[in-house]
């Protein structure tokens, strides 16, 4: 079911496709009007919708359906460092929607990433935003240098902020979009009372620490999960998946709700990045199928 309001697609939208058809609820001002559209000639059974409101309905189908493609970001923790320019390059000519930063402090995980030097070298080569996955404790100390260093997203672990509706709006202060990542044992239940703050949520289906790991199975019920708190509390806020994400598991993490997918082993580890990211990005079950 799509809700309109006014005509008008808005973030509360979602798709669902049922016995072939999809049923779109039409909410327009005071009156409402439901249209039945077959899957594959648009047939419209409804006759007393007018006609400008039709296209405007075509016409937010269209943008939808455009929207409907997830959002791809690359790892670039899986990438060669002998020849980050080469990759970073590579991911510039690709259909990648952001670069994924890993950021590892080896205390709030047990490994260590890069830092500041590094972001400064991707930032003159990486023409696609940066989505920084701050996988430290006491991530606060270091919001304004990741702003400053170019990040669009930034993401704090929800196991490492002690005051995390406050750590969520500086982020939103220094014009970055905020996330939070949750561990696989983190229930999304903690998230509902900050829902408001948050642009996305980063489920982690590995525990992080490590690039090139499996993903774990339970990740698709808790992005099920997760989309129906979203839903829910009508909000805008986007669902990431991080950890062992390729063309096994894509589609099924969009059916589940994701929105964007990090890819890092399957991108950077494929025999051509350029095509994985192709795949991914085209990875959802067609809406007729
Ligand atoms: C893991 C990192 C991931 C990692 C994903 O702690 O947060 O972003 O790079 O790598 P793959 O896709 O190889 O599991
Ligand atoms: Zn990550």
């Amino acid at each position: 079911m799509v809700l309109f309001r006014n005509g008008l697609i808005n973030q509360e939208s979602y798709w669902r496709v049922l016995n072939r058809q999809v049923i779109l609820g039409l909410f327009h001002g005071s009156c409402k009007k439901i249209v039945v559209l077959q899957d594959k000639n648009l047939s419209l059974l409804h006759s007393s919708i007018d006609k400008a409101f039709f296209f405007n309905l075509l016409l937010s189908i269209a943008v939808q359906l455009n929207m409907n493609r997830p959002l791809v970001a690359p790892s670039l923790l899986a990438a060669d460092f002998a020849n980050l320019q080469r990759d970073l390059e590579l991911i510039n000519q690709s259909e990648a929607d952001y670069l994924h930063f890993d950021v590892m402090d080896g205390e709030f995980v047990p490994n260590i990433s890069f830092g500041f030097p590094i972001l400064e070298a991707v930032q003159k080569h990486c023409q696609k935003p940066l989505d920084v996955h701050l996988m430290i404790v006491n991530p606060d100390r270091y919001l304004d240098a990741f702003a400053e260093g170019g990040a669009s997203v930034i993401h704090v672990h929800y196991e490492a902020c002690t005051h995390l509706h406050r750590t969520l709006s500086h982020i939103r202060e220094l014009g970055c979009q905020a996330g939070v990542a949750l561990n696989p044992h983190t229930p999304v239940d903690g998230l509902e009372d900050v829902l408001e703050q948050i642009d996305v949520v980063l489920v982690m289906s590995v525990n992080p620490g490590f690039g090139g790991q499996s993903f774990i199975p339970h990740t698709l019920r808790k992005v099920a999960k997760l989309k129906q708190l979203v839903l829910a509390n009508r909000s805008s806020a986007l669902i990431e998946v991080d950890g062992g994400v390729g063309l096994n598991n894509a589609s099924a993490l969009l059916d589940a709700g994701a929105d964007v997918l990090v890819a890092g082993n399957s991108v950077f580890k494929a025999h051509d990045p350029l095509e994985a990211i192709r795949q991914l990005k085209h990875s959802r079950q067609p809406l007729t199928a």
